[in-house]
């Protein structure tokens, strides 16, 4: 594992405190999580799996949960979640969703990444050690955000974006894993054939007892992604335009019918792939 200051992904999900936000995302974890057919003693992989907001909720359900993530800081929240819990069946640690050192061929009945592993660099990579520790008759379920999508996340780095400096020559955005012919190529580079991965679109919900003002208030201090965004406008002289057009997308995106509380629906892409 590289050290923090040479790698810039680590970096960007060390920085604030991710699970301020994961906090607002508990239910709709807990939701997908009935979807996965989890069944007592299964052996589930999560990867990019931050404080445990789906990997907590599989553990609950009898299986036997090993997380991997890239952020100390939220490897140590999940443990401490789990140990809360008083989950033996969990477990989390450091690691890199392209690069699973030390974890063994062929060795879990489902693979699962919600929003996580597509932020590791190296997509081709990400997508092959996916296929490699699952094993044959297991699954792989991914949740990913679409790009251009109209709902929050595709919106919030829609609107960031003009506020930062272009990404270095070479990027690849993990939006990407958004749009079902990269899933499609990168699991075919892994040996999965078009036929073995399905597609299907469902709505994850945020939800804070604040309002979509304060809610924003969590993403600018404490979401790696947004806070860097924040830092860049700040120097560009933009950062209250960044703001008002942050606030003016989730007010517009609160379903909640409150001033004083946020429920935002945001589409995201589940991939499901069969080993
Ligand atoms: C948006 S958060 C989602 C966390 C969690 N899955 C959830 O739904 O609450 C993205 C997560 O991916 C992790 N991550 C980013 N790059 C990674 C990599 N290369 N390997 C493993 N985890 C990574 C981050 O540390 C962070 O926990």
């Amino acid at each position: 594992m590289q050290a923090t200051e040479t790698n810039p992904n680590k970096a960007l999900w060390e920085k604030g405190d991710f699970t301020r936000l994961a906090a607002t995302m508990r239910g709709s974890g807990n939701d997908l999580v009935d979807g996965f057919r989890i069944r007592a003693g299964m052996q589930v992989l999560e990867l990019g799996c931050g404080d445990g907001t789906t990997a907590i909720p599989a553990a609950q359900r009898g299986a036997v949960v090993r997380g991997i993530d890239i952020a100390r800081n939220l490897v140590a929240a999940g443990n401490r979640r789990a140990a809360e819990f008083g989950l033996a069946n969990c477990s989390f640690e450091e690691g890199d969703a392209s690069d699973l050192i030390g974890v063994q061929d062929d060795s879990f009945d489902l693979v699962v990444s919600i929003f996580g592993a597509m932020f590791a660099p190296r997509p081709f990579d990400v997508a092959r050690e996916m296929v490699r520790v699952a094993r044959p008759g297991g699954r792989v379920i991914m949740g990913n955000w679409i790009p251009n999508d109209p709902t929050l996340v595709a919106q919030i780095l829609r609107i960031a974006s003009a506020h930062t400096p272009p990404p270095p020559e070479g990027f690849v955005s993990p939006m990407l894993w958004g749009l079902e012919e990269h899933v499609l190529d990168r699991f075919g580079a892994a040996g999965i054939p078009a036929e073995r991965v399905s597609f299907s679109r469902e709505t994850f919900t945020f939800v804070a007892d604040s309002s979509p003002a304060e809610y924003l208030q969590l993403f600018e201090h404490y979401y790696g992604p947004t806070m860097n965004a924040f830092e860049a406008a700040r120097k560009n002289g933009t950062e209250d335009a960044l703001r008002t057009e942050l606030t003016a997308l989730f007010e517009h995106e609160n379903t909640s019918g409150q001033s004083d509380r946020t429920v935002i629906p945001a589409t995201m892409l589940l991939v499901r792939v069969d080993v």
